[in-house]
């Protein structure tokens, strides 16, 4: 066992440096710069200028970037899931006290017709923000699993140790030894600060099959990351990847992948409405499930309506195929000053304000919901709750008589040492 992990750490070592070195070599020509936005941008039926400066593309559904995929060349689009389970959730209560929804700033300045998606065109800025970062674009960087000696970084799950120098996170998880075909949970919706160039901060959740050192991820919810988008806006985002994010997947559509269904909702474009610290709170739900087909469904929900964005087909994965065996919910920040290097970057997660602020103040996860082989949508039986730097980003499980509990985290950053 003690070898497999030595064995396991080399091979990390190993893709880290060679993602990089990817990056440095692509942060290069015009012309090379002009036949990457080529490649990642679809020719639109119609495009939208939206007033917060991002352009929407409205792209045929089937000439998505997905497409592109080589296991997709032949894949026949879903158009809705073949489930339909909305019954469930019509008479769920949702715990806030104010707005659920997702209203996209992009939305004001006009939509897409039937038979197209609204991709968040990528612009030449974007590709040289990330390469002046050595970050490749539209992924997170990878992992560099690292063991040190004067250092507590186990994130207390059994199969999932993501230890990783350049991450942060904060997550209650629920572990099955059965497998997930299905989660959800309510975001409380906030604008962090984001201190340093290529920080990152998000409230998600996480999907996730395999295990420490090697395993696949499907992952959604809101994120402040300057770095990808040009600002420090509140986004909606997805993410996926299947070698523990060393080279394949990313955010969005920014890679081929994800199929969107969607004509409504584009990922990676800003949310309008964020709490407000004693103010109006607002939120989404975010849902993830299993099709028939093996397909993971990727859903958000405005009010009482279920959103159903698009879909990871089943062709993306080998241990996601069937179900998942971890669901995270939480924050994670991303940053090169984290852990043991100071100063520690100020880059906030959540509502920046410590977990024990509760409701108004500190950002919040509720209503988690897992779904296993017996169809039931239900509390997770059992969780763990886990802090990589339990003093900069903590958490508070609140349990109260005959409620659910509520599900605290983030930070200010730098309150550690
Ligand atoms: C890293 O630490 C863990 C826990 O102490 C141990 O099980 C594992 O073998 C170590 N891996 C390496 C490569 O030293
Ligand atoms: C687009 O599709 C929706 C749902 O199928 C339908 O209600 C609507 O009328 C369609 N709009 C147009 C312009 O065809
Ligand atoms: C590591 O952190 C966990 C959780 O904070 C704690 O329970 C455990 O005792 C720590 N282990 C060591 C070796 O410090
Ligand atoms: C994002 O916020 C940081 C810190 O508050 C600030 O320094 C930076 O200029 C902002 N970036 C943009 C693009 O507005
Ligand atoms: C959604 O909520 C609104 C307002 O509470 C209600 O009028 C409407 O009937 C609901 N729609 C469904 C499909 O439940
Ligand atoms: C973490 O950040 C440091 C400082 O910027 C950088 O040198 C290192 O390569 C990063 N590690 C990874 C795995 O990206």
């Amino acid at each position: 066992m003690m070898k497999y992990n030595i064995v396991i750490l080399l091979l990390w070592s190993f893709f880290a440096a060679s993602v990089k070195l990817e990056a440095q070599a692509w942060s290069l020509s015009e012309v090379e710069i002009q036949a990457k936005l080529k490649l990642l941008n679809k020719p639109a039926v119609k495009t939208i200028k939206s007033k917060d400066g991002d352009i929407i593309d409205c792209v045929s559904i089937y000439k998505q970037p997905a497409f592109d995929h080589p296991t997709l060349k032949n894949h026949k689009i879903q158009k809705i899931p073949t489930f339909f389970q909305e019954s469930q959730y019509s008479s769920e209560k949702h715990a806030f006290k104010e707005n659920i929804e997702v209203v996209q700033t992009w939305q004001k300045s006009g939509n897409c017709p039937n038979g197209t998606v609204p991709i968040r065109r990528i612009l030449k800025n974007d590709l040289l923000r990330a390469a002046s970062l050595d970050h490749h674009f539209g992924l997170k960087p990878p992992p560099l699993f690292v063991n040190s000696t004067n250092t507590n970084f186990s994130e207390s799950s059994s199969s999932f140790t993501v230890i990783s120098e350049n991450h942060s996170g904060v997550h209650i998880q629920s572990t099955s030894g059965s497998g997930y075909i299905g989660a959800q949970g309510d975001i409380n919706t906030w604008n962090p600060k984001v201190q340093l160039a290529g920080d990152s901060t998000t409230a998600q959740m996480w999907l996730k099959s395999g295990n420490g050192f090697d395993f696949e991820s499907i992952e959604a919810g809101w994120t402040v990351n300057p770095t990808l988008y040009g600002n420090n806006d509140t986004r909606l985002f997805s993410y996926w990847t299947k070698d523990s994010y060393k080279s394949t997947g990313c955010y969005d559509l920014t890679c081929s992948g994800f199929v969107q269904t969607s004509n409504v909702i584009t990922l990676g474009a800003a949310l309008i409405h964020v709490s407000t610290d004693s103010g109006p709170q607002t939120g989404f739900t975010v849902k993830i499930f299993l099709d028939e087909l093996g397909h993971w469904w990727l859903n958000v929900a405005n009010y009482n309506t279920s959103i159903v964005i698009g879909y990871w087909p089943v062709e993306l994965f080998a241990s996601l195929q069937h179900s998942a065996s971890v669901v995270q919910w939480g924050g994670q920040v991303i940053s090169s000053q984290l852990k043991h290097r100071t100063p520690h970057t100020k880059t906030e997660m959540g509502s920046g304000h410590l977990a024990d602020g509760g409701y108004g103040h500190s950002c919040f996860i509720n209503s988690l919901r897992v779904k296993d082989y017996s169809q039931m949508l239900k509390y997770p039986e059992s969780t763990t709750v886990a802090a990589q730097e339990p003093n900069c980003y903590n958490f508070f499980n609140d349990v109260k008589d005959g409620q659910e509990p509520a599900f605290y985290f983030g930070g200010p950053g730098p309150s550690c040492v």
